[in-house]
């Protein structure tokens, strides 16, 4: 006190005030004006079940990603024998078909994003396509109404294109040599030991998987499916692989693989014939690439929507300083839901071959069709879905996929996605053959402006034609920094909320600053148009955030079901380039997942 009474009697303090007050008060402003926002880890409730400070797999030499172990080490160990990311991408996808066989495949289809470490890109497209007798309506009966058979039964199936993806991958940009990628899967086909994920997923599915003789046979061997420590030999699908191996693309497009997919298709009613087979081809397309607050972002184009609808949501979102805002605060959440229905509403209209139709790709990413979108969303009230119409004017579900992702030693980069749709497929394997059938039909709107099992409404622009192939949400990406260099590679399985997911994880590290650990582990949300809903993950989102966005207008469902083996959104496989180079490569723990890399010596 005694030195402020000095100061007072000597009228100092108010020459001290008048001297200094403007400067405190500027740099009361600058403090406040530069100070963080308010940590984004206060919006994590404390029960939240993955912990943000996860060890991560950091290597300085190669890193592979993807939703099992005994895959990611297949990959890792073909970078250590000095192949590039696409040699660790196409092995590891084939142990995904053996390890991962709920989802990893080859009978089914998928993308894949490639960034060179020179800056190239490349996009490839091997979804599966509609056989030739496929129509428009096979799906619906005497009354016009959607039967089951476009997710159930062999009518379901679409040709497949995984072999025909990889090896056209491998043709273009491998090095070494095919078969060599091949044997490591063949090694675990003839039988690996079981670990704690195929266990669960294996006794979750075992009364699905036992309608077939020939998946019984396989999967629940003895009747029951195995346990942890057991060996699962899956003798036919070694065969089919050694043939894949020995022969190409022809090991599975023509001869005794071929045959024996006809035979299975006429035994059970589907439409597959061995010409189908022999004419399908994977297709390199121009891969979507736009801006997002100067990160350049990868995308894939269609047949897949994820990189179109993508650009869609983050132009809009583009418009909002997000990181000014609490992440995850109700303000933050009903821009990402406002964004979220636009860009969705667009894709089920627009989207679909574009071998048949036309995607008005250029619209979807320019930031003028986002401002446009934009300017419909009021910030006070949420617009309902009915109102949402798709803004370019007429156009004349379980989730099972697998992604996997690498970055090389030489900083080559692949995101790859792929699927047979639901769990298992369609349940049955191929006698003979040993691999599951996709049930991919599912994904074309069979009955255009009715729901899919995904709960997608889609529109003509992806009706069933011949030879078509199925619009799909798979989102392969891969994100630059403003610098140009190698920022991270994401992707995961989820059906329709892939797109959503990997927008989230996009904002998450652009505009929040996570770290990929963080970003991969924090709580997640989904809208896509129709259910005109917010899905939040359990444990998500507290009860005042709820009920604030309730208050706007938004309906919300917290997503999750206890007879779901995994009932959180998706499962990202998600590798971060620091700026010294090291990569950084999570799983997610949603499913379990790996990340396995190594250092360079
Ligand atoms: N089968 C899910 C998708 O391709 O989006």
């Amino acid at each position: 006190m005694r030195p402020l009474l000095d100061l007072l009697k000597e009228r100092k303090l108010i020459r001290w005030v008048v001297a200094y007050l403007p400067v405190a008060s500027l740099s009361a402003f600058l403090i406040l004006a530069c100070s963080e926002p308010p940590s984004w880890r206060d919006a994590v409730a404390a029960g939240w079940p993955y912990s943000l400070d996860a060890a991560a797999v950091e290597a300085t030499g190669g890193i592979v990603v993807s939703t099992d172990r005994y895959a990611s080490s297949v990959g890792a160990d073909v970078l250590k024998a000095g192949g590039n990311a696409i040699d660790a991408a196409v092995a590891t996808a084939f142990a995904l078909a053996v390890v991962n066989p709920e989802a990893g495949n080859v009978g089914g289809g998928g993308f894949m994003v490639i960034r060179l470490a020179d800056g190239t890109t490349a996009a490839l497209d091997f979804r599966e396509r509609a056989p030739g007798a496929a129509s428009r309506d096979m799906y619906l009966d005497e009354t016009g109404e959607l039967t089951d058979a476009s997710r159930v039964g062999h009518r379901a199936v679409g040709v497949p294109g995984s072999v025909a993806g990889l090896w056209e991958a491998h043709g273009r940009f491998g090095a070494l040599p095919w078969s060599s990628l091949l044997a490591p899967a063949i090694k675990l086909a003839e039988g690996f030991e079981v670990r704690e994920r195929q266990a669960k997923s294996l006794l979750h599915y075992a009364e699905d998987l036992a309608q077939y003789p020939h998946t019984a046979e396989i999967f629940l061997p003895g009747g029951e499916p195995p346990a942890v420590g057991d060996t699962l030999v899956q003798a036919d699908l070694a065969r089919t692989l050694r043939r894949i191996q020995q022969q190409g693309r022809d090991g599975f497009y023509t001869g005794e693989t071929a045959r024996l997919v006809a035979e299975e298709m006429e035994r059970h009613g589907g439409l597959i014939t061995e010409q189908d087979l022999a004419s399908y081809e994977a297709a390199w397309r121009e891969p979507v690439e736009f801006s997002y607050r100067n990160h350049k972002i990868i995308g894939m184009a269609p047949t897949s929507s994820g990189g179109l609808t993508l650009a869609a949501m983050l132009k809009i979102l583009e418009g909002y300083e997000l990181s000014e805002m609490a992440w995850h605060s109700p303000a933050m959440i009903h821009l990402l839901a406002e964004a979220w229905k636009r860009a969705y509403a667009d894709r089920n209209e627009y989207l679909g071959d574009p071998d048949f139709v036309d995607n008005t790709r250029v619209q979807l990413v320019s930031s003028e069709y986002g401002a446009e979108r934009r300017a419909s969303i009021s910030l006070e009230r949420a617009t309902p879905s009915t109102e949402v119409a798709p803004g370019l004017g007429p156009y004349e579900a379980e989730q099972n996929t697998t992604h996997l992702s690498v970055v090389d030693p030489a900083g080559n980069a692949v995101s790859m996605t792929t699927t047979i749709n639901s769990f298992y497929g369609i349940k049955a394997v191929v006698g003979g053959a040993g691999f599951i059938l996709n049930n991919e039909m599912e994904d074309f709107s069979a009955k255009p402006g009715t729901a899919n099992m995904f709960g997608l409404v889609q529109g003509e622009a992806n009706a069933i034609a011949p030879g078509k192939r199925m619009l799909s949400a798979m989102t392969p990406t891969i994100v630059t920094r403003p610098d140009g260099s190698l920022f991270f590679v994401v992707g995961s399985p989820g059906g329709a909320t892939i797109i959503t997911n990997v927008s989230q994880n996009i904002m998450n590290m652009v505009d929040y600053r996570m770290n990929v650990v963080e970003s991969v582990h924090a709580p997640r949300l989904h809208h896509q148009h129709l259910p005109d809903r917010i899905d939040y993950e359990r444990g998500a989102l507290d009860s005042a955030t709820i009920a604030a966005l309730e208050a706007m207008g938004h309906t919300l469902r917290e997503r999750h079901s206890e007879q779901s083996l995994y009932p959180f959104i998706g499962d990202i496989q998600a590798i971060m380039v620091l700026p010294d180079g090291t990569r950084v490569g999570v799983s997610d723990p949603r499913r379990g997942g790996a990340a396995v890399g190594y250092h360079r010596q």
